[in-house]
């Protein structure tokens, strides 16, 4: 379901921006604008939706319009043109009074040099948000002490910011724009002033996080690698405009233009793709019930010399091999009689590189099953070495 929608948003500086905006219809390059009338083009005719419960990410390298995108959607930005949707209302014509309820409510912010309060503790820059909706001392005490301890900031109450550390002091901004419980996060490159390490552990808490509270985040990065991690989907931008939206693996394997495919050359792609992105139909499969002379039909005919076998649900029953099932039929076995289960079988979700090590010691393909133990798909080795390149 569409959470946030954005149509054809385009947000100039200057005194005038309306004036230029044909100029920026017709399609004036950013550089001209500013040197023939001192407007800059920040984003330009953007368009795109945000699922509930979604995690969007936007990339982009610096001065690509992230910030002032992103900065339009609580309207710190008033656009120049174009709609914003959120839950059915277009923003844009908030009143005032809507505008402030929206912000108390809807959507909140955490932003890149945390932008907390210096002279209010922790726990006094979590509580902010609730005061202002003017939620009793002990109620928002309440809330922000169980919020302080999701972000792990235990014991660290009565510390001011100025004490903590870049990441302890994210771990509040992030707290302190979750206690309002806004359906919408923004979140602009709120790791990226942190170190590598650090950085890290915050993906994986905000990951974390968003596992258990299933909100709609919208995150800026100009790390495409965090923008792979985190991102459900992730918009490229350039120069003010959206390249492609797409998962990561739709990026990755089908780059929109030159640019992005220049982006995406030095991803690791066997964390981004997934055993679900490689696995391919079995040529051919077998109940118990065919017996060994169609399982060795099947075998010869698909040139293969391992078959898996199923029952009728497609519940996977185990592999029999050509030479198996060829002395299968000389000895009057059957099929269930020579099942072998020394494959390895995987979930759908399983990221390439941890079936690196998998796919190099096996002869027999990798099962790809779901929890009932169905049969999804199978993966050659020879699928997971061509994902590498
Ligand atoms: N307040 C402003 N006044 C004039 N130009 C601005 C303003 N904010 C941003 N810009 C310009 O808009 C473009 C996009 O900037 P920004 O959104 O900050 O990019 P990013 O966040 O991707 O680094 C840049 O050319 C920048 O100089
Ligand atoms: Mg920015």
């Amino acid at each position: 379901m569409s959470k946030v929608k954005v149509e054809n948003l385009t947000k100039i500086f200057g005194r005038n921006p309306k004036g230029v905006l044909k100029k920026v219809k017709d399609g004036i390059s950013k550089d001209k604008l500013l040197a023939e009338t001192g407007h800059t083009v920040g984003v330009n005719n953007v368009s795109f939706e945000v699922y509930e419960g979604e995690t969007f990410a936007i990339m982009g390298l610096s001065g690509s319009g992230k910030s002032t995108l992103i900065r339009c959607l609580n309207l710190l930005n008033k656009p120049t043109t174009g709609k914003i949707i959120v839950d059915g209302k277009n923003i844009v014509d908030y009143s005032n009074k809507e505008l402030k309820q929206f912000r108390k409510n809807k959507v909140a912010m955490v932003f890149q040099h945390f932008g907390l309060f210096t002279h209010r503790t922790v726990i006094g820059n979590i509580e902010y948000g609730l005061e202002i909706k003017g939620i009793s001392k002990k109620e928002r005490n309440k809330i922000a002490t169980e919020i302080l301890s999701s972000v792990g900031l235990e014991g660290w109450e009565d510390k001011y910011p100025n004490e903590l550390s870049g990441g302890m002091q994210q771990r509040v901004g992030l707290a302190r724009a979750l206690a309002n419980d806004p359906d919408i996060l923004l979140m602009d490159e709120p790791f990226s002033a942190l170190d590598p390490l650090i950085r890290r552990e915050m993906q994986l808490e905000l990951i974390e996080i968003q596992s258990k509270l299933k909100k709609t985040i919208i995150f800026i990065t100009h790390d495409i690698n965090e923008a792979f991690k985190l991102g459900d989907r992730v918009a490229v931008m350039k120069d003010g405009i959206i390249e492609q939206i797409a998962t990561p693996e739709e990026i990755l394997t089908s780059p929109a233009s030159d640019y992005i495919r220049e982006f995406v050359k030095d991803i690791d792609k066997t964390r981004v793709l997934q055993a679900k992105h490689i696995m391919f139909k079995p040529s051919a499969l077998v109940t118990p019930r065919d017996g060994p002379k169609v399982a060795v039909k099947e075998m010869q005919k698909n040139g293969i010399s391992s078959l898996f076998v199923v029952n009728h649900e497609r519940i996977l029953q185990g592999l029999v091999t050509i030479d198996d099932t060829i002395n299968a039929i000389k000895e009057n076995q059957s099929l269930t009689d020579i099942l072998i289960h020394d494959y390895h079988t995987t979930g759908p979700e399983t990221y390439i590189k941890d079936l690196i090590p998998n796919a190099g010691s096996t002869k027999y393909p990798i099962a790809v099953i779901n929890e009932n133990n169905k049969l999804l798909g199978i993966i050659v080795r020879v699928s997971v070495l061509s994902s590498l390149v």
